[in-house]
């Protein structure tokens, strides 16, 4: 039997092999249509995660499981494209697993974004959001059962998980790029069906700005193992209730495509910044 410590450390034993003395202290996990990001890396090297060892294979379709490495301007990134979901049957071990490895490889700053439905009145389709803080319905916390006292904090503070100065970093980047930039709260439930009306209101009362299904489990790993975390959501869809027609992931997918290119600039834009300002 593995334990999940020497899973992480096999997979990134590999994943050290395959891309020779690459080094990032970034890493960028993108939701669905976000592929060109990691296309356009300069000195890109990319894998299969199914050649992984222990790494989960995705079984969305639009979900390609690859991990990139390469330089968005200046700044080496890891990028992870097509991540796994708790919906998918897969453990939360297993859905976070990306973010332990990551970690092992020298990550301290991770990006996350993800589709999401728009629970604030205010927002549009096609609408980008910067995450501030999220609400975890998923009813389980990744952080059940595996523990490295070694390593990790057992209860982990969770007063500011989305950091402050990225969160500015992403305001500014966005304003001098002219592109809109929404805040907001974003609530996260296992999914996969889409929310009731019902449950939107409760929702929305319990604070949301934006529900997805995936990004939260992510980001509580992240926080565990000392990493600083922007989170962006596109908001692809009014929620349940508050749009004139019945939710499809073929619209989620519209959308997410033709944001695609404003996401991936603000996206460029905000690791450019971090290269220029760098720690
Ligand atoms: N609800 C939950 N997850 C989502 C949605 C939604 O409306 N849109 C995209 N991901």
């Amino acid at each position: 039997m593995h334990s999940l410590k020497s899973k992480v450390d096999e997979a990134a034993s590999a994943i050290r092999v395959r891309f020779g003395d690459f080094k990032a202290d970034t890493g960028l996990i993108l939701g669905s249509g976000l592929g060109p990001l990691a296309d356009r890396l300069d000195g890109r090297q990319a894998v299969e995660t199914a050649s992984i060892p222990h790494w989960p294979e995705s079984t969305v379709a639009g979900h390609s499981g690859r991990l990139v490495c390469g330089r968005m301007g200046s700044v080496p990134v890891f990028v992870l494209q097509g991540r796994v979901h708790y919906y998918e049957g897969y453990t939360m071990d297993q859905v976070t697993f990306c973010v332990r490895v990551l970690g092992r490889l020298g990550v301290k700053r991770l990006i996350v974004t993800n589709a999401a439905g728009g629970l604030n009145p205010e927002f549009s389709a096609g609408d980008l959001m910067l995450i501030t803080d999220h609400i975890n319905l998923m009813g389980t916390n990744p952080l059940i059962g595996y523990f490295d006292p070694e390593a990790d904090t057992r209860f982990p503070d969770m007063s500011a998980p989305y950091d402050p100065e990225l969160r500015d970093l992403a305001v500014v980047t966005a304003k001098a790029l002219k592109i809109t930039l929404r805040q907001g709260v974003l609530a996260v439930t296992t999914g996969p069906s889409y929310e009731t009306a019902s449950e939107v209101r409760m929702l929305q009362i319990l604070g949301g700005d934006a529900v997805c299904m995936s990004t939260v489990p992510e980001v509580i790993v992240a926080v565990q193992m000392g990493m600083h975390v922007l989170g962006i959501s596109c908001i692809t869809n009014p929620a349940t209730g508050l749009g004139s027609r019945p939710l499809s992931h073929l619209e989620v997918k519209e959308t997410a495509g033709r944001i695609q290119e404003t996401f991936v600039g603000l996206l460029t834009g905000i690791v450019g910044r971090m290269g220029a300002g760098a720690d």
